[in-house]
C-alpha cells in the first residue's frame, strides 16, 4: 500500500493581493493574530503525520526560511532575561519538522511551481497545500485527504460548493458521484466563467497526487492567466487514472483575500483563551456603536 510521506507548500506567489504588505515580506508570513500564516500550514501537515515538508520559495521570501531555522540571537537574549515560554514557544518552531526549500526561479504558476519539487518527491504520491486557504476543524484537513487516499490509491484533491458569483476564482470540477461526499472527477476547468462552469464544485488548497503528475507538468503550457495551472496537469491525470474530489468537515478560511484573512484574524482571535475576553467585549461595543 502506498502512503504519504511527504508534502509540498508552493509558496513562491508574488502576493499582489497584499501590496504594499507584502512589497517587503512574504505575503506566508503575514499573522493571523501573531502566529504566520504559513505555520498554521506546516502544523496542519505535521498533526496529519507527515514529516518531510518542501517549500517553495521564491526571491524575498528569506524570512520563510528563517522562521523555520534556529535564531540564535533571540534565543540567547530570551534565555538571558528569564523569558523562558517565549524561548520554548521559538525553538519549538525549529523543531516543527524536517523543512528542506528549494526556489522557483521565475513567478511561471502554480503548476510549475509544483514541478519544482520533482526532485524531492521521487516516484511517490505527496501532498500538496496552498498557503491561502487554512482550514479549522477537529480533524486537519490533510488528515482527511490521506485517509482516503489510504482507501482509494488514487489523487485526492479537497473540494467545497462555492456560490455561482465565485466559481471564476477555482479550479472547478467536472465530476460523478462515486458516493456522499466523494465524486470522481471526469474534467477540470481553471477559474472559468459561471455561465461556463461545470459546477459549483471548487477546488480548495490541499491536494494527493500521483508522481505522474510530474511528467504532465515537464510537458505543460501556459494556462489560465498566462501561467503553468496544476489544475491543466491534474485534467490530463484524470483522463489517465482515477482522481476523486472530496468534501471535507472544517471550515475553511480564504487568507489570501482581505476579507477572508480579517475575518480568520476575528474569530482565530475570538478562540485565544488569552485574548477572547477583552476582544469579545471590544466587538460588542463596535457592533452595539454600528446597530
Ligand atoms: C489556486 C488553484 C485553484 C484553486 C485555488 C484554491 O488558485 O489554481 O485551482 O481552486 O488555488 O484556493 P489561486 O487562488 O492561487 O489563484
Amino acid at each position: 500500500m502506498k502512503v504519504i510521506k511527504k508534502a509540498v507548500i508552493p509558496a513562491a506567489g508574488l502576493g499582489v493581493r497584499f501590496l504594499p504588505a507584502t512589497k517587503a515580506q512574504p505575503k506566508e508570513m503575514l499573522p493571523i493574530v501573531d502566529k504566520p500564516a504559513i505555520q498554521y500550514i506546516v502544523e496542519e501537515v505535521i498533526e496529519s503525520g507527515i514529516e518531510e515538508i518542501l517549500i517553495i520559495t521564491g526571491r524575498n521570501k528569506q524570512a520563510i526560511e528563517d522562521h523555520f531555522d534556529k535564531s540564535l540571537e533571540l534565543e540567547v537574549r530570551l534565555k538571558e532575561t528569564g523569558k523562558t515560554p517565549l524561548l520554548e514557544l521559538v525553538q519549538s518552531i525549529s523543531r516543527l519538522a524536517h523543512v528542506c526549500f528549494v526556489r522557483q526561479k521565475e513567478p511561471l504558476g502554480l503548476g510549475h511551481a509544483v514541478h519544482c519539487a520533482r526532485r524531492f518527491v521521487g516516484d511517490e504520491p505527496f501532498a500538496v497545500l496552498l498557503g491561502d486557504d487554512i482550514v479549522v476543524g477537529e480533524k486537519p484537513c490533510l488528515k482527511q485527504l490521506t485517509d482516503m487516499y489510504n482507501e482509494v490509491q488514487s489523487s485526492v484533491i479537497a473540494v467545497m460548493e462555492v456560490p455561482e458569483k465565485d466559481v471564476s476564482k477555482y479550479g472547478i470540477l467536472d465530476s460523478v458521484v462515486e458516493r456522499p461526499g466523494l465524486y470522481r472527477v471526469r474534467d477540470l476547468v481553471e477559474k472559468p466563467a459561471p455561465e461556463k462552469a461545470p459546477s459549483r464544485l471548487a477546488i480548495m488548497g490541499r491536494y494527493i497526487i500521483e508522481p505522474r503528475i510530474f511528467s504532465i507538468l515537464a510537458e505543460a503550457g501556459p494556462g489560465a492567466g498566462g501561467e503553468i495551472q496544476l489544475t491543466d496537469a491534474l485534467k490530463v491525470l484524470c483522463a489517465e487514472q482515477p482522481v476523486y474530489g472530496m468534501t471535507f468537515q472544517g471550515k475553511r478560511y480564504d487568507v489570501g483575500d482581505k476579507l477572508g484573512y480579517l475575518q480568520a484574524t476575528v474569530e482565530f482571535a475570538l478562540a485565544r483563551p488569552d485574548l477572547s475576553d477583552g476582544f469579545r467585549s471590544y466587538l460588542k461595543n463596535i457592533c452595539k456603536e454600528l446597530s
